[in-house]
């Protein structure tokens, strides 16, 4: 797949979804957000970037604690996210500022980034090594790179599981790559030390964190119906169709549901270098 259609993706399809899920997401993904809300306060920088910051929820928790002291900025590829993000701003009166650009090529300012975060924004570069490289080179010499990302989709058995179950009834879903861009493209330590290295980056960290999130049962069919492969499929299909897939998809999920609530373990990487 290429950045173009990366970019297609996320101002079309997958971006309407996170739009129409924010407050859903948000929630689910909230423990990553405190630990990048912590590892910045604990560096107090002056110039943030937040990379693939999506609807804002993290740039603008940022923006929060960081107060006057720091300039929070998001960069995202997608429109509507980020008209979402910069809403959100608007009525929280957040000096956050939002670019709408690709981080992988933007000219951004030279070495003016003290700190650049990144919540499960990385993993779609067409050229990982070149969006490094160009971050790298946005930030100061002694800037801290702090980035959350999946790790592989094996140990992610709650994101793969509507998939798996579908397969019978959906043949010709896109097989997970995970060199390519996408979700788990950073699921190998390996691969995401490389590129780290050949984009300049020095003193790679890349430490395996099990993050336990959780949505209330109540929301499972609208997570499953707008987000991931089959969430895309489900979003053009029609009734009866749909209905089908849910009902084929729906008890793979059982094991996941406690109480009211679903919960789940994020198997994911707290990337640090420098
Ligand atoms: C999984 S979402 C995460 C969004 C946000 N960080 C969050 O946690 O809610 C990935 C984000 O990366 C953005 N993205 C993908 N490719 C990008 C690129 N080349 N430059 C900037 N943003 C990109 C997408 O538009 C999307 O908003």
């Amino acid at each position: 797949m290429t950045s173009s259609e990366q970019e297609q993706l996320w101002n079309g399809p997958s971006g309407q979804a996170w739009v129409a899920s924010q407050a859903l997401l948000d929630q689910v993904l909230a423990p990553f957000e405190t630990l990048l809300v912590e590892a910045a306060a604990a560096r107090s920088p002056r110039r943030l970037l937040d990379v693939g910051c999506g609807t804002g929820s993290t740039t603008l928790a940022l923006a929060r604690r960081l107060g006057t002291s720091a300039r929070c900025v998001g960069i995202d590829i997608s429109e509507p996210m980020l008209a979402l993000a910069t809403a959100r701003a608007q009525r929280e009166g957040s000096r956050a500022e939002f670019v709408r650009a690709d981080a992988q090529t933007h000219a951004f300012e030279p070495a003016t980034m003290d700190m650049v975060v990144s919540r499960f924004g990385v993993m779609f570069f067409d050229d990982p090594v070149a969006a490094f490289a160009n971050l790298r080179r946005a930030s100061t010499g002694d800037a801290a790179l702090r980035l959350i990302a999946w790790r592989n989709a094996a140990e992610n058995p709650f994101m793969t599981a509507a998939e798996r179950a579908a397969a019978p009834l959906l043949p010709e879903l896109p097989t997970r790559n995970p060199d390519g861009p996408g979700q788990f493209a950073f699921g190998s330590a390996t691969r995401v030390h490389a590129i780290l290295e050949a984009s300049g980056w020095t003193g790679a960290d890349v430490r395996p964190i099990d993050v336990e999130c959780a949505f209330p049962a109540s929301e499972l069919d609208a997570y499953l119906t707008r987000l991931g492969p089959v969430g895309r499929v489900l979003q053009d299909a029609d009734e009866a169709t749909r209905a089908r897939i849910m009902q084929t998809i729906r008890p793979a999920f059982d094991p996941y549901i406690r109480g009211a609530d679903v919960r789940f373990v994020a198997a994911s990487w707290m990337i640090s270098a420098g």
